[in-house]
């Protein structure tokens, strides 16, 4: 089955929530994508965790975590290789605007990802860059900058955009996180910048400990992304994917790059037996 909501199963054409809904007039919401392997969900307790957090952050209740596993898995069952995507809407409808929220959990096919990304630097004023504010860290249905900010890079030829804060600080993509290595160090932008809790980057970075690789978290400018020797993107949809351009820079794939790549690898296919 390739959508289910609120545990029901549906065909596509046929599953529809109110156009009513806060989650679509006001983007009031949150989401989980999670990247199933052969039909088994990866690190989807991570996932879970994290949708929880967001629904906390945003006063929205939940399903029994429970469940939402059970329909998460049922569409990655049925989806191989694939995204599950888990959205919750405030809810809302014409005749009641404290209609009760909706659980959407669809299946999208992986995308189809150049082998090095280019990224475009560009400056993200609407994010906090670290100033604390009621829904850090949670992962929401606005995501109209973000996309405003890959969609600006699509038009000037890069495949997306890499996000700077109004003091000048790297951030993440609009939907991965930054990585680079510079002399055998892997330096990536800090949580306490406001950006998401990756679950790529905690895996990654549990990898990187293991092989030995030392890792630095901290504020950066965008001159020391520049003068790396190897830079990378992570994401639930993209994994570990190389940068090959920021800005007017060119990148090779590094040692590094490959060495966590495969790491990644072996632990997915260790997860997912
Ligand atoms: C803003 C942002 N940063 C980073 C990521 C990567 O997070 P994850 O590794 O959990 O997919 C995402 C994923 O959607 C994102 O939206």
């Amino acid at each position: 089955m390739r959508v289910m909501i609120d545990g029901r199963p549906l065909d596509p054409h046929q599953a529809t929530i109110s156009v009513f809904d806060w989650g679509l007039l006001r983007g009031d919401g949150i989401f989980e994508a999670v990247r199933s392997y052969r039909g088994r969900l990866f690190q989807l307790e991570a996932h879970l965790d994290r949708l929880e957090r967001s629904a906390a952050l945003m006063h929205l209740e939940l399903p029994r975590r429970d469940d939402v596993a059970a329909w998460a898995a049922a569409v990655a069952a049925d989806g191989g290789d694939c995204v599950v995507r888990i959205v919750v809407t405030r809810g809302g409808s014409e005749a009641d605007v404290a209609a009760p929220s909706r659980v959407v959990v669809l299946w999208e096919p992986t995308a189809d990802l150049p082998d090095r990304l280019a990224v475009r630097p560009t400056a993200a004023p609407w994010h906090s860059g670290g100033i604390p504010w009621e829904l850090m860290g949670a992962k929401t249905l606005s995501y109209a900058p973000n996309m405003s900010a890959w969609r600006k890079a699509r038009l000037e030829g890069y495949d997306d955009a890499l996000l700077i804060t109004r003091d000048g600080f790297v951030l993440e993509g609009p939907t991965f996180t930054i990585c680079w290595v510079t002399d055998g160090v892997l330096e990536t932008p800090s949580l306490d910048l406001g950006i998401l809790a990756s679950i790529t980057r905690t895996v990654t970075l549990q990898e990187a400990e293991k092989l030995g690789v030392p890792v630095r978290e901290g504020r950066y400018t965008l001159d020391r992304v520049l003068g790396a020797d190897e830079v990378f993107a992570l994401s639930t949809v993209k994994e570990i994917k190389p940068v090959g351009r920021v800005g007017a820079r060119d990148f090779e794939t590094g040692p590094v790059t490959k060495e966590l790549s495969d790491a990644f690898a072996a632990r997915v296919a260790a997860e997912i037996g």
